[in-house]
């Protein structure tokens, strides 16, 4: 028989240190498409162009022309009720770590008080050569403000990135160190809209089954650790987290810890 929200609930409860790890499922219920799902944003083109580092500093107006559009996407959306569950779930005492993948900042926006964001963020931006850091919105309005849409930094004139890791580019120190440290102390990881197909994220719920943890998946699609799920929902984050918080409450789940 399928699992429930309910055997979700009841798994959650009973951890003694949870961690939440999430993908860009967790988001396409805020508008933001996913990345491998159909119409996901690598749908018609080649992540290793679009997205790596080497593309990024040989064709930055190849780069900045694809991702422009999801600066300003990031103005308008708003996090959604698989957000709001997770950080509830934290101000609960229910779950002591939150791991993301996503670059959004909607964790952050829902009430999750230290995302761990190992792909970087959308934030900031910073020159490669000179370390000079602005603001998003100085980094999206020095790119329309360029002839060739390519922001550059006014120090030395290199082109800005976004703090947003690329294809071929060291993960944040501390924000991975972070979530390995987080995954060696759980019990219990929940992934939610992740497919888990990239390393090194995808390697760290292999962390808490080799230490005799419980996996629990929620996506819409497979992922590769489906067989090794102690409860594996599949559906919309949005609403099966909603009604996992409805299942805590009729498990008798104190409103905070
Ligand atoms: N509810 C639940 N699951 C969902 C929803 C939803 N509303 N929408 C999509 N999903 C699921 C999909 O079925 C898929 O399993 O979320 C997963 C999204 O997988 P990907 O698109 O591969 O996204 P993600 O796992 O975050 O990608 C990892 O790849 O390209 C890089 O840096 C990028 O951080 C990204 C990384």
């Amino acid at each position: 028989m399928a699992d429930s929200p309910r055997d979700l609930a009841r798994l959650l409860l009973g951890a003694r240190h949870g961690v939440v790890l999430t993908g860009a499922g967790v988001s396409t219920e805020s508008g933001i498409p996913d990345f491998r799902s159909a119409g996901g944003i690598w749908e018609n083109v080649d992540p290793m162009e679009v997205g790596s580092l080497s593309t990024f500093v040989s064709a930055p107006e190849r780069f900045w022309s694809f991702h422009r559009p999801r600066f300003s996407a990031v103005d308008i959306i708003r996090p959604n009720p698989a957000h709001l569950a997770v950080a509830e779930l934290e101000r609960r005492g229910i779950i002591k770590d939150l791991i993301t993948q996503n670059i959004d900042g909607l964790h952050r926006r829902a009430g999750s008080p230290h995302p761990i964001e190992v792909h970087g963020t959308l934030d900031f931006g910073e020159c490669l050569r000179c370390g000079a850091r602005i603001s998003r919105e100085e980094m999206v309005a020095r790119a329309d403000d360029a002839p060739d849409g390519v922001p550059r930094c006014t120090q030395c004139g290199f082109q800005i990135k976004s703090g947003v890791v690329l294809f071929g580019e060291q993960l944040p120190a501390s924000a991975i160190s972070a979530a390995f440290a987080a995954s060696e102390a759980a019990d219990v990881m929940l992934v939610i809209g992740s497919s888990l197909l990239v390393t090194p994220v995808s390697t760290l719920p292999d962390i808490v089954l080799r230490q005799g943890g419980a996996l629990a998946i929620l996506t819409e699609s497979a992922t590769p650790y489906d067989d090794h799920c102690t409860v594996r929902l599949h559906g919309k984050a949005g609403v099966q987290m909603t009604e996992v918080l409805t299942a805590l409450d009729g498990l008798g789940m104190p409103a905070a810890r």
